[in-house]
Order: structure tokens, then C-alpha cells, then sequence
């Protein structure tokens, strides 16, 4: 049988084909290439084309043994989601529903789908356990919570499992250098201060120095991108075997400062670059720390790179072989 990787040439997809690929699974990847890249896909079957098109989704899915899916696939930025939150409902929760459609069609019973600690807004305590308030601050987490309650629903009334992690922060890239982030534009930290240390951005900018955490600025829990892809490929075992749908957090349980991502990163790196101090950026919650004992407990999950200083090791062994990402 094979696995469905919607969104798998893209950052996490892509190093979770990689890991299935280890592990000698079929994997069947989906991708619009919209955002995605080719290049990144190690293995399997590639299918270009958009979860929208029903057409196109019936014959990947009659032209191979798929039993399950991993639904990466949308959009993430949170800043464009509060200038167009429609288009993030259009791929976000429709895209979502038309492939729980195709799925019930081709009898399709196990989904893990993407979801995303900006579910619980701004928290009240850290570390967030799964039963924390959820409520969303951008349209982003809206629309990924709203999908969380469709798979709910479709669990009860057609019998479709799924497991939903909810990711903080994802980092690093796979051990070979082969894989790794090329988001276009880049707004994730890690890689931004990355390319400042490489000589391709002039400085990082802090967005915001007056939050209400040691150094004022904000705390995020960064989780190595094989761990988080090890987490979907147990979520998976753990529904095919009768596990109960479920959402859980995944992350590493330690904050950093934006402060000190950009001293680990002189740090291992041995550069120094310019910092400027910019103004908050809008729906930025002052810290988010998992706690992911659930995910511990229920899959037997243990995260295996979550030093922070390897996991900027591995995102700029990636970047520095790969000076502009998949397009060289
Ligand atoms: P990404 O943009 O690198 O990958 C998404 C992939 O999906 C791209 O290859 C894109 O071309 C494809 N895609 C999007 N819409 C599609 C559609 N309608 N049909 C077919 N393909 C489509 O993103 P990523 O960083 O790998 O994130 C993957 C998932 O994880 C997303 O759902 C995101 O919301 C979630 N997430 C990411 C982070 C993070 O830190 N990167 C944190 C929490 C949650
Ligand atoms: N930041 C800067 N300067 C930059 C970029 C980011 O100071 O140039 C700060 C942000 O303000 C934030 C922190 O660095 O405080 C991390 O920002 P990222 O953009 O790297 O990540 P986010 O925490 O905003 O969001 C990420 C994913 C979301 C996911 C969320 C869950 O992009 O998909 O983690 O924690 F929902």
C-alpha cells in the first residue's frame, strides 16, 4: 500500500517523503509546485496538480494502492493571512475538503493533517498542553482549527481517522544537506538570520524588543524538521493500528528568544551581522512553548535533535550548499 504526501514538495512534506522513502514505504507526493520544488522530492511518485481538481485527484488515486494520507499542503504565512484571509479559507479549509471528498470517494481512511500551535492564540500559560484555550489570533490558526472540527465530523459520519499535530516552530534541515527550507519569501527566522550571516541580507530585524519575557523579545519552541516528519510516520502506525483520532502538539518543550537565535547563530557560524530593532509585528504572542507529552505517550515519539545549536548546524549546512535554495 501507499501513502498520499499532499504538499510533499514542500519544507516538511518533502522531508517526510524523505523519511518514508528510509523506512521502504510507497509514498504517492501531490503537489501544485506552486510553492513546492521538484527538486526536493527524494522518491516515489510525483503528481503535479492542484487538491482542488477532483479530476486530477481520482486518478492518482485509482492508479495507485493508497491507504492513507499526510495533508501538508497549504498556505502558511500568518502576516498574508490577516491581508487575505479568503484566500486562506480557499486552501486552507476548501482544499482540506476536497481531499477528505476524494478520500470518502476511494474509501480512504486515514488522514494526518497539518495543524499548528497558532490555534491557541495568544497563551495563557506556557507550556501548552492540547486542552489550552484555542483561540486564534490570525486567520492562519482560525482556518487550520476550523479543519480540526471537519475531521471531527468526518470521523463520526464516515469512519475517516486522523491524527492532527499541531507544530511550533519548524527548523533545521535533513542531515544529508540533500533537503531543506526554501520558502519564497522566506519569513521564518532561522533562515532569515541565516542568510544575514551568509552576506545575503544587509541585517536581521527584531520584531519588537518590549515583550514581557526576559530579554523583551519574543520565546518560540524550535523543533528539527526530521523529528516533526518522525511524528507523522507514528501518527500514521498509530491510526492504521486503532488509535483514536487526535490532535497533539509537537515541539521540543524549550523556548528561545529571538535574542538568542541570533547569538546561537553568530555562534555557530562564527559571523557577525547587523541587528535592528523594528516594531512588533501584528498577532506575534510573546511565548509559545509546547508541551508534548501527549504525542510522547500516545506514539512513542521521541524527538532526537532538539539541541538547538545542531539544529541551526543543520539549516546552515543547508543553506551554505544550496545558496539559492532548489534554483541553481
Ligand atoms: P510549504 O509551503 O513549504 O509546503 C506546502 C506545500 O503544499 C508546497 O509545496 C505547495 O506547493 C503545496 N500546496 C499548497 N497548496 C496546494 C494545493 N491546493 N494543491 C497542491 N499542493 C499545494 O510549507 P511547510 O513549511 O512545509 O508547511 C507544511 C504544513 O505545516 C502547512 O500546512 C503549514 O501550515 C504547517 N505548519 C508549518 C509550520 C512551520 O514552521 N513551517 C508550523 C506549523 C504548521
Ligand atoms: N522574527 C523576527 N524577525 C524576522 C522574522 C521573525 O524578529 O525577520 C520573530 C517573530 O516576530 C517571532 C519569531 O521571530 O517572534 C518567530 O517567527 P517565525 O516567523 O519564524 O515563526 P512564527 O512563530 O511566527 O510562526 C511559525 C510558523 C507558523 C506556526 C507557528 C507556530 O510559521 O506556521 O510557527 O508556532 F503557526
Amino acid at each position: 500500500m501507499a501513502v498520499m504526501v499532499a504538499g510533499g514538495a514542500g519544507y516538511i512534506g518533502s522531508h517526510t517523503v524523505a523519511e518514508l522513502l528510509d523506512r521502504g514505504q510507497d509514498v504517492v507526493v501531490v503537489d501544485s509546485l506552486v510553492k513546492g520544488h521538484k527538486q526536493a522530492v527524494l522518491g516515489g511518485k510525483l503528481y503535479i496538480g492542484d487538491i482542488r481538481d477532483a479530476a486530477f485527484m481520482d486518478s492518482v488515486f485509482e492508479s495507485n494502492p493508497i491507504d492513507s494520507v499526510i495533508h501538508f499542503a497549504a498556505d502558511i504565512e500568518v502576516g498574508l493571512s490577516m491581508k487575505d484571509p479568503l484566500a486562506f479559507y480557499r486552501n486552507n479549509v476548501y482544499t482540506v475538503m476536497c481531499m477528505l471528498e476524494s478520500m470518502k470517494k476511494h474509501g480512504v481512511k486515514n488522514i494526518v493533517f497539518s495543524s499548528t500551535a497558532a490555534v491557541y492564540g495568544y497563551p495563557k500559560s506556557v507550556p501548552i498542553t492540547e486542552d489550552s484555550e484555542k483561540n486564534p489570533v490570525n486567520p492562519y490558526g482560525e482556518t487550520k482549527l476550523t479543519v480540526e472540527k471537519m475531521l471531527r465530523w468526518c470521523d463520526k459520519a464516515y469512519g475517516i481517522k486522523w491524527a492532527a499535530p499541531r507544530y511550533f516552530n519548524a527548523a533545521g534541515a535533513h542531515e544529508s544537506a540533500r533537503i531543506g527550507e526554501d520558502h519564497n519569501p522566506e519569513s521564518h527566522l532561522i533562515p532569515i538570520v541565516i542568510q544575514a550571516a551568509m552576506g545575503k541580507r544587509e541585517s536581521v530585524m527584531v520584531f519588537g524588543q518590549d515583550y514581557d519575557t526576559p530579554d523583551g523579545t519574543c520565546i518560540r519552541d524550535y523543533i528539527h524538521v526530521t523529528d516533526l516528519a518522525d511524528a507523522h510516520i507514528l501518527a500514521l502506525e498509530y491510526l492504521k493500528s486503532g488509535g483514536q483520532s487526535a490532535s497533539f502538539n509537537l515541539g521540543s518543550g524549550s523556548g528561545y528568544s529571538v535574542t538568542e537565535i541570533i547569538e546561537k547563530v553568530k555562534e555557530v557560524t562564527g559571523k557577525s551581522f547587523r541587528v535592528d530593532i523594528a516594531p512588533r509585528r501584528e498577532g506575534d504572542p510573546a511565548r509559545l512553548v509546547a508541551d508534548s507529552r501527549l504525542a510522547k505517550e500516545m506514539l512513542g515519539w521521541h524527538p532526537k535533535n532538539d539541541d538547538i545549536g545542531k539544529i541551526i548546524e543543520s539549516a546552515w549546512k543547508w543553506h551554505t550548499t544550496h545558496p539559492d535554495g532548489f534554483n541553481e
